[in-house]
């Protein structure tokens, strides 16, 4: 169980919840979720729901999740208060894998909306292993970029002087570059600017990135998110298909232990609604 430390809106139906729990915190690498059980005794929702881990504080014991707002189970989770405790299971799932250490050159980060959640933790602990990166970061508009403040040294976030590492994308263009994040992907690889392109959000962009990704020759990850049940492995409810192999045979693999973090190559992102 883990107590609610914050559970705050940052943005229209954009919640920050940070809450205690010392194995989490101690545990969680860049990539990984938690699969949440909601309060009550009732079995509604039955389900738990899964939240990547956005920043583990092992220090501190605590972790912060970024989320939104789409259905009953996060209607109900932007209802808790400080001081409530929450059934939390993880972290689960595989994460990132980090940059050859070897490797000479700068990686990208490319988020879509909420996708930045877990890659501010990528972030943070990419600067910690001194590899210089690009944040590309898009959104429709600015009301509804959550997170930025949150990407180690954005300090005061959108309204910080722009940083050569950061770049803010809107469809609407009410702040940064006007267009797509891919555009922004595209122009920086164009220029030799990544060696590597870690990427989340909504699977057209993601779709899009792996295109990229195979059009510059640059390896690409991407945390896939379906829908799931258990969590661990044994439903198969988040099956995805496998991109096909030597022999052309069908496989899948399960989001929640194969990935929700996989290279693009391995994941047909084509068959992914
Ligand atoms: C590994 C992983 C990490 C995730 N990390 C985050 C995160 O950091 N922040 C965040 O806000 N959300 C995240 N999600 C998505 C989040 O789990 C769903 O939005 C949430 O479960 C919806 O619950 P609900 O009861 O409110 O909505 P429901 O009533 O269950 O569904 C409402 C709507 O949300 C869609 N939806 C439901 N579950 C998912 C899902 N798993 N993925 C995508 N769409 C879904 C449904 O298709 C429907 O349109 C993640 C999902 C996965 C698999
Ligand atoms: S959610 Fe059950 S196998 Fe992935």
């Amino acid at each position: 169980m883990a107590e609610v430390l914050e559970n705050c809106e940052i943005g229209p139906g954009c919640f920050r919840m940070r809450l205690a729990d010392a194995n989490v915190a101690r545990s969680a690498r860049p990539g990984q979720f938690v699969h949440v059980r909601l309060p009550g005794s009732s079995l509604d929702p039955l389900l738990r729901r899964p939240f990547s881990v956005c920043l583990a504080d092992p220090g501190e014991g605590t972790l912060l999740v970024l989320y939104q707002v789409v259905g009953r189970g996060t209607q109900m989770l932007a209802k808790i208060r400080p001081g409530d405790y929450l059934n939390v299971l993880g972290p689960l799932g595989r994460g990132f894998d980090m940059p050859p250490a070897d490797g000479k050159g700068d990686v990208a980060l490319v988020a879509g909306g909420l996708g930045i959640a877990p890659l501010i933790m990528l972030s943070r602990d990419l600067s910690r292993a001194g590899v210089g990166c690009s944040f590309l970061v898009g959104g429709r508009s600015q009301d509804l970029l959550v997170g930025v403040d949150l990407v180690p040294c954005a300090g005061a976030g959108l309204a910080a002087t722009p940083r050569r590492d950061l770049q803010v994308v809107t469809e609407d263009g009410s702040i940064g570059r006007q267009g797509l994040v891919t555009d922004a992907l595209d122009d920086l690889l164009r220029d030799g600017g990544a060696r590597c392109v870690y990427a989340c959000g909504p699977v057209g962009m993601l779709r899009e990135v792996g295109r990229l990704g195979e059009a510059h020759r640059v390896p690409v990850q991407v945390s896939l998110e379906e829908r799931m049940a258990c969590g661990l492995g044994a439903c198969l409810g988040c099956a995805v298909k496998a991109r096909p192999g030597r022999g052309g045979r069908e496989t899948y693999l399960r989001v929640c232990v194969d990935g929700p973090v996989f290279w693009a190559g391995e994941v047909d992102l084509d068959g992914i609604a």
